[in-house]
């Protein structure tokens, strides 16, 4: 995906039988996304989630897509955030204080097991054991890859009953049952939190949603804020792995801070720089959208139903952009009194399907990273290169790293 800039703004890519045309470069992307949003619609990738999301803001668009996120939105306000970071910090906290000094934590599991935790006792103010996540962590997996091989394969191999295949749609149901089971037994309990299951449920008196449209929500943001989530603090976890003066660094401004309340993370800078630093440098690897009038974009004409691939990537690897792109450096970004971030720093892409999610990611983020880090430090166990998952952020599959107490 990087490569491809040097093609041009746009490049032709065959997939098998499947023609994308991927846009490279930020100001194009600019005019897709934002400017002229209007002629394009989600495209392969968004296809394939329909199939097991049905009516769902992930999946929608021009008013329809509107009408349901500003349904969704009160779930994503800053008030709600704040109730929803002292159950981030909770689950922080309990995962590192499960952790043995010399303990081969595998990451990646304990990351998606606390950004489920995190969802769900949130969102859904649902306390899960730990079967219910690892039934939902598998599902999620399971989704994810059916999502990324469906969209590839050509049409007529894209329903048959391939492991993958069954695995997707199998999952797909398993998962839309456990979310109505949540619904119902909140309509049956009659207790009101204020959350994401709150909100669906008044709408479907006030604006009529049948319960299957709900549960299609539901599924959407378990789905949507799991994935990316877990791909950001399991790159976080290596790259401190990777780079012990900036995992020193740090851990010298927590320390320095004192024992902060889960609302006041902001305050800490460098923590902040490396997060975006981690985002930059592991993001979308692809997203679609189709042309649906001819468009012309960067001296092309492209007719309706072209498939158009973008990476944000690919966008934040320019090197125009950021100097020594491949490099990981929080020391690139400004500190955070010193203006505004990069206009082509879009992690959460940009437009009005740019995810909802972005402030509940951030805090997660802030929040996980400040408890592990208080309490451990993490050493690499191998310096082989470790397998990807499949995934739109592409991450190890399986991340072990040695925990060893913070001294002092
Ligand atoms: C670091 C974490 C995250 C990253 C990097 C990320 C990235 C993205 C990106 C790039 C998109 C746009 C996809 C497109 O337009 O094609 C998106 C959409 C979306 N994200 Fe996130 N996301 C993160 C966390 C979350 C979280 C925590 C949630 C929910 C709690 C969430 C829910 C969604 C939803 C529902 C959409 C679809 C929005 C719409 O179509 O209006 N994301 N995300």
């Amino acid at each position: 995906m990087v490569d491809l800039a040097e093609a041009g703004k746009i490049a032709r890519v065959e997939v098998g039988s499947l023609v994308v045309y991927v846009i490279t470069d930020f100001e194009l992307l600019h005019r897709v996304l934002v400017e002229s949003s209007a002629d394009y619609e989600r495209g392969l990738l968004f296809e394939r989630i329909r199939l097991i999301f049905g009516d769902s803001l992930i999946v929608a668009d021009g008013q329809r897509h509107n009408d349901i996120r500003r349904l969704l939105q009160p779930a994503f306000h800053r008030a709600s955030l704040a109730s929803y970071a002292p159950v981030m910090r909770r689950n922080a906290d309990a995962l590192a204080s499960s952790w043995q000094p010399g303990q081969i934590v595998e990451a990646r599991a304990a990351m998606l097991e606390v950004v489920i935790a995190n969802l769900l006792g949130s969102m859904f103010s649902h306390e899960p054991d730990s079967e219910e996540i690892q039934l939902i962590s598998g599902l999620i997996e399971d989704i994810g890859a059916g999502v990324m091989v469906g969209s590839v394969l050509p049409k007529r191999l894209a329903n048959l009953p391939l492991p993958v295949n069954r695995k997707f749609f199998a999952a797909g149901t398993r998962l839309r049952d456990y979310c109505r089971e949540l619904l119902v037994a909140r309509r049956a309990g009659g207790e009101r939190r204020n959350d994401l299951i709150d909100i669906l449920l008044d709408s479907s008196e006030e604006a009529g949603h049948d319960d299957e449209f709900l549960v299609a929500q539901a599924m959407t943001v378990l789905f949507g804020g799991t994935d990316a989530s877990t791909a950001a603090l399991t790159w976080a976890l290596y790259e401190l792995s990777q780079h012990p003066e900036v995992a020193s660094k740090l851990r010298q401004e927590i320390s320095a801070a004192g024992d902060l309340g889960p609302n006041d993370l902001d305050e800490l800078d460098y923590l902040n720089r490396f997060l975006n630093e981690v985002v930059r440098t592991h993001s979308a690897l692809l997203q679609t959208r189709r042309s649906v009038t001819t468009v012309e974009l960067d001296g092309f004409t492209i007719p309706a139903g072209t498939d158009i691939g973008y990476s944000l990537t690919a966008i934040h690897r320019n090197p125009d952009v950021f100097a020594e792109p491949d490099v990981f450096d929080p020391d690139r970004w400004p500190t955070s009194n010193s203006g505004s971030k990069c206009r082509s720093f879009i992690p959460f892409s940009m437009g009005k399907q740019m995810c909802i999610g972005n402030n509940f990611a951030w805090v997660e983020l802030q929040t996980t990273l400040y408890s592990l880090l208080s309490k451990w430090e993490f050493l690499p166990t191998t310096n082989k290169k470790l397998p990807r998952a499949l995934g739109p952020i592409p991450v190890p599959g399986k991340l072990p790293l040695e925990v060893r107490p913070v001294a002092g």
